[in-house]
């Protein structure tokens, strides 16, 4: 498993003469008694490995004891109803975490923990608001030692750029997990593509893919899985997958699952019947030159804004030379057609959140350059509306997207995904499976 421990001490590193608290997700409810289902907040897992709902860590670097748990105790009424939980005893011996404590007790308790610190760092721009008993513990503390007269923490502080800084550079354990993610993706979309034939909706390609997920590791999805044929493929977050796919239509999957909450992010496009041809199979091809090449430039020092720029002009090229679009390169520059066509990032982090949350630009404003260790999607599409009237009838209704998940390596990149068919031949190949053959 993760080094949970030697995250904590980084952090604690980092943090100076601060309190900080990292909450846990909390239970959303659906109707009634029913809740959405659980998924932990991905800067709590990667602090603690802890996976139910209701904790909070507490780090207090100027004390002796530095890191803090608070849990849910054992409870058998609410276990029967609710499952296990691990309760304080057993998450003393699993966490190496110096005290644990139950979560019941966090109001009373942290007070007293946080005095004898500058300032607090809590995840401020989202969870921190909704956790009265934080907020509320805090400034009630604020106004007791202010009435006193003695010294209180002055500021609340965000300590989410902290962790960013940490979970941007993925260790060897993170990469080969993030690995396994994709090694189910793989099967999942190898499934798709040999499920997919005219007539099956696309609702029927996303259960078949999902289920590889489910039975492989018990994985889930890392975001809702978009399954979009024809002209769907050009709604850029289609989710409804409820459209019969037909020959002659390409389908768009972009689907992919997580493991040990780690996410995998693919997108493929490859044609229903099984044979690209005419005028998608010659755009799939460029949109597919772009993203070799893109991904082949890639290396320590770039900038993922570097790479977009090119990448778009390498696809208004393209669209060029296939006489989607005509007249001039400067009056389509001039026009940002590229933008029209290819209205999306090229990329984005990846790692325990999707889109992980690290960001593209420092304290100063200067881009962030790629550096060994931080891992990237490289998505070039194309996307022509069946609307769009200002290019030939036979290019309309075509979207296109090819998605790889990149790490960034020494000297270069290593694709993490290549296995996943792409190449013409390769995926026609995974188009003629059998589907069965994936539900082993
Ligand atoms: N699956 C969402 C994205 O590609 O960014
Ligand atoms: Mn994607
Ligand atoms: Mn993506």
């Amino acid at each position: 498993m993760f080094d949970f421990k030697s995250r904590r001490t980084k952090l604690l590193s980092k943090i100076g003469n601060n309190a900080a608290i990292v909450t846990s997700n909390n239970l959303k409810q659906r109707s009634n008694d029913t809740e959405f289902s659980f998924r932990q907040s991905s800067n709590f897992y990667y602090l603690t490995g802890h996976l139910e709902d209701n904790a909070i860590l507490l780090l207090t670097p100027n004390s002796k004891d530095k890191t803090h748990l608070f849990v849910q105790k054992k409870d058998p009424f609410l276990e029967l109803w609710n499952g296990k939980r691990l309760g304080i005893d057993q998450a003393k011996v699993k966490y190496s975490i110096d005290c644990v404590y139950d979560i019941d007790d966090f109001s009373k308790l942290y007070q007293e923990l946080i005095i004898n610190h500058d300032s607090l760092y809590v995840e401020l721009e989202t969870k921190f608001w909704k956790r009265g008993d934080v907020l509320k513990g805090f400034k009630d503390l604020l106004n007791k030692r202010i009435k006193a007269g003695k010294f209180a923490p002055r500021n609340l502080l965000n300590i989410t750029p902290l962790i960013q800084e940490l979970r941007a550079y993925k260790s060897q354990e993170e990469i080969e997990t993030m690995k396994h993610a994709l090694k189910i993706t793989n099967k999942a979309h190898r499934m798709a593509m040999a499920y997919t034939k005219d007539g099956v909706y696309e609702y029927q390609i996303q259960g078949m893919l999902e289920l590889v997920c489910k039975l492989n590791d018990n994985c889930p999805m890392a975001y809702g899985s978009i399954v979009a044929s024809g002209n769907n493929a050009n709604i850029l977050h289609y989710v409804e997958n409820n459209t019969k796919v037909k020959n002659g239509d390409l389908l768009l999957i972009d689907a992919g699952c997580e493991y040990n909450l780690y996410a995998s992010d693919i997108t493929r496009t490859f044609p229903v019947s099984g044979k690209y041809e005419g005028e998608a199979k010659a755009l799939y091809e460029m949109v597919l030159d772009v993203q070799r090449s893109d991904i082949e430039s890639i290396a320590p020092g770039l900038t993922l804004n570097e790479i977009t720029e090119k990448s778009a002009e390498k696809l208004l090229d393209g669209l060029l030379s296939l006489k989607v679009l005509t007249g001039s390169k400067e009056e389509h520059i001039e026009k940002k057609s590229s933008r029209k066509y290819f209205p999306h990032g090229l990329g984005h982090w990846l790692g325990l959140d999707v889109h992980d949350q690290n960001p593209y630009t420092d304290s100063s404003g200067e881009l962030i350059k790629f550096q060994k260790g931080m891992v990237i999607t490289i998505e070039p599409g194309i996307y022509i509306p069946e609307d769009d009237l200002s290019v030939d009838e036979k290019w309309r209704g075509i979207g296109i997207r090819i998605e790889d998940n990149i790490l960034i390596t020494d000297n270069g990149f290593e694709n993490l995904s290549n296995h996943i068919p792409k190449e013409v031949v390769d995926v026609e190949e995974a188009c003629s499976k059998d589907w069965r053959s994936f539900l082993d």
